[in-house]
């Protein structure tokens, strides 16, 4: 409220300011300008009427004297219209005397009209008497034969005429002289004589007397005080139009000012809305990238739980997986044995060799399981991953039926990754299996390999990527594609649409498992009924040496050389020494690793070759090889471990391991193994000789 205040009371002063220049600025009252002027046109004409009546009076030629009582009523009624005006505005009329000055002279003019009147009249009359009289005369005087006074009646007559027409005093000075000395007349002439004496006298002494009062009245002031009013009025009626002029312009500077300042208001106002308009637009945008920070914020907190959920299910299955080979380990190991003592058609080996392959199927099974939950062992080196994908897909080629068609684009020069080029194979080979698997009609797999850029942290696709330089993987099918209840749960271990017994659900799971342990991101982008695509990205290395894929591992049977195997699990001992044996070592087994040191201590001579387990009761197989090296520094040293990952590999490298054994131990991966790490001993070193002939 008391916002407006202010304002309200600016406006309220302007409009008074604005309303009293304006009234100001009105001209002067037309009509009582006009009815002034009218009321002194018409006493100035009355009072012109009264003396041309007058004038004529005197002249004889006016018969009556109605004329001169009208002209005096009409000079009255002008006074009284002048006089009304006063209370109509025109105060300025009376004051100072003039209005008075006027009446006065007015009335002392109407009193000599009256005195001249009744001269006037006795003047008429006498000089009627004084003609009648002197033609009577004159006639009765010719006729009496009295000429002399005849004569003098007519120079009196004559006279009398001049004297009437200007009565100058020599002229009225010979009338008199004349009636003097006029000779008496007979006493029938006698009465004409007398009048024509009498009034002669009269009109000598009165005409004067009249004209002089004519004189005065013809110059009465009514006429100067007239024009003295019509003064006043016009220069009152002037100076009230200047002012208003005055005021006038004032108005047009106001008005002037107003503009200005108004369109100064627009000026502003239009600065105002351009920055109105601005601040929103800013706004805007600061909703629309706070709006996309949040969608960003609860996709990756959606990540993160999904993640600790995979987290969680690794472990569990991993701990399981575990155990699970240990079980598998002597199945595998003593079946492979018994098998190799058994002739070759005999029902019992058929049979075994059932057990086998099904315990073959169940370690893979295990393998899938350590592999999701990154617990399996990953040898990355550089890669090209075009040729891992070359090979991928001719596998994959191979096991698919004819109606599914591969369109390969894989760009030669795409680059290289820092990988473990099975698990990329295997990668490459699970996308395309579900691929194949969604296409029970057939259709067609596209795969293409390309370089890619990831710039900024926060790709709007791959949000986890940091920027840099990728390989862009990606696999197209034509198949049945995924509703979107599906495509969010397909990462989820265990997860499948498969029939049961038909799918385990680990396929994309191990696939996401592998791709994040590479530092690589997985996005999948499907339409139902329209087919499915699976883009890997994983970040480019610098090109290495090359790596032979699918290399064929050299065939080395043991010559005789002397193996310290070490487990603490004795029946894991009894069977790597029989499997040794077998692949043509000398395996001793030693259970526990303390144990194990105190045979080598003994006798660090004697063995060409330690393979220990890295999970015991009493001391870590990477502390066993620590002591070991200590006492042999050159003594090549395998790891066994189901458990084997990235890390472990790395702490066997520092403890100058390079072998790491797969548990449960196959008769095959034992005895290549054996025989790289023979093969490894250091150059310079001499190695014990077999103590009996090789096989
Ligand atoms: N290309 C695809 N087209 C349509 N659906 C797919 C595709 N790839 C995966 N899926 C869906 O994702 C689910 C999970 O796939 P995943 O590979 O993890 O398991 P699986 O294929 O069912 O089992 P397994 O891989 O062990 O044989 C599938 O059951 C299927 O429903
Ligand atoms: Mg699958």
């Amino acid at each position: 409220m008391g916002a407006y205040l202010k304002p309200l009371s600016v406006v309220v002063a302007l409009l008074a300011l604005l309303t009293a220049v304006w009234w100001q600025s009105r001209g002067p009252d037309a009509a009582l300008e006009t009815r002034l002027h009218e009321a002194l046109f018409a006493f100035e004409v009355s009072d012109t009427a009264l003396n041309r009546d007058v004038l004529l009076a005197r002249a004889g030629l006016l018969r009556r004297y109605d004329s001169l009582a009208q002209g005096r009523h009409d000079l009255r009624r002008a006074l009284r219209a002048l006089r009304a005006t006063d209370a109509g505005g025109a105060e300025f009329v009376a004051s100072d005397g003039a209005l008075e000055h006027l009446e006065t002279a007015l009335a002392e003019k109407t009193a000599l009209v009256d005195y001249f009147k009744s001269d006037n009249a006795l003047l008429r009359n006498s000089l009627m008497y004084f003609n009648t009289a002197g033609q009577a005369l004159r006639g009765a005087a010719l006729a009496a034969s009295e000429t002399g006074l005849a004569a003098e009646v007519g120079v009196l007559s004559h006279a009398m005429l001049r004297y009437m027409e200007a009565p100058q005093a020599h002229v009225g000075q010979e009338i008199k002289a004349i009636l003097d000395r006029l000779p008496p007349a007979p006493a029938s002439f006698r009465a004409d004589l007398n009048l024509l004496v009498i009034h002669g006298r009269l009109i000598v002494d009165f005409l004067p007397r009249a004209d002089g009062l004519l004189r005065q009245i013809v110059d009465a002031p009514t006429a100067a005080g007239v024009r003295a009013l019509r003064d006043r009025v016009n220069g009152h009626f002037d100076r009230a139009e200047a002012r208003a002029g005055i005021f006038r312009l004032l108005l047009y500077g106001i008005a002037v000012l107003l503009l200005g300042y108004l369109i100064h208001l627009f000026a502003r106002l239009q600065l105002n809305a351009r920055n109105l308009r601005r601040a929103n637009a800013d706004l805007q945008r600061e909703m629309l990238e706070r709006r996309q920070v949040e969608a960003a914020l609860r996709e990756s907190e959606q990540r993160l739980r999904h993640s600790q959920k995979m987290e969680a299910v690794g472990t569990l299955a991993g701990g399981i997986a575990h155990e699970f080979n240990n079980f598998l380990a002597p199945i595998l190991g003593y079946t492979e044995l018994v098998l190799a003592g058994l002739p070759r058609d005999s029902r019992p080996r058929q049979q075994l060799e059932k057990v086998l392959a099904a315990a073959k199927r169940a370690r893979a099974v295990v393998g899938k399981i350590l592999t999701f939950s990154r617990r399996g062992e990953s040898a990355r080196k550089p890669v090209e991953l075009q040729r891992v994908a070359s090979e991928a897909v001719q596998l994959l080629r191979a096991s698919l039926p004819a109606t599914i068609a591969i369109d390969e684009s894989l760009r030669v020069e795409s680059g290289w990754v820092e990988a473990d080029a099975d698990q990329l194979q295997q990668v490459i080979i699970n996308l395309g299996a579900n691929a194949a698997h969604a296409m029970p009609d057939g259709g067609t797999i596209t795969v293409r390999l390309e370089p890619a850029t990831v710039e900024l942290p926060a790709d709007a696709d791959l949000p986890r990527l940091k920027p840099g330089r990728y390989l862009r993987l990606s696999l197209s099918d034509t198949g049945c594609g995924m509703d979107q209840a599906t495509q969010a749960r397909i990462f989820e271990p265990f997860f499948t649409t498969k029939e049961t017994g038909k799918g385990t659900g680990l396929g994309l799971a191990i696939v996401h498992g592998i791709v994040s342990d590479h530092g690589g991101a997985i996005e999948a982008a499907s339409t139902p009924g329209q087919g499915s695509t699976f883009t890997v990205l994983l970040p480019r290395a610098e090109a290495g040496a090359g790596v032979e894929l699918g290399e064929e591992p050299a065939v080395a049977l043991g010559r005789g050389e002397t193996v310290l195997f070490v487990d603490d699990e004795p029946a894991l001992v009894e069977l790597g020494e029989a499997m040794l044996a077998a692949l043509g070592f000398k395996g001793i087994g030693v259970a526990g690793g303390q144990r194990a040191l105190a045979a080598f201590r003994a006798a660090p001579r004697r063995f060409d070759l330690v393979i220990t387990d890295q999970v015991m009761a009493d001391m870590s197989g990477l502390e066993l090889a620590a002591a070991i090296r200590r006492l042999r520094p050159d003594i090549p040293i395998a790891l066994a471990s189901g458990r084997s990952d990235a890390r472990l590999t790395e702490q066997a490298r520092q403890h100058g391991i390079q072998e790491i054994l797969k548990k449960p131990l196959l008769s095959r991966e034992l005895n290549e193994c054996a025989a790289r790490a023979l093969a490894r001993t250091p150059a310079g070193v001499s190695r014990k000789p077999p103590e009996s002939g090789g096989r």
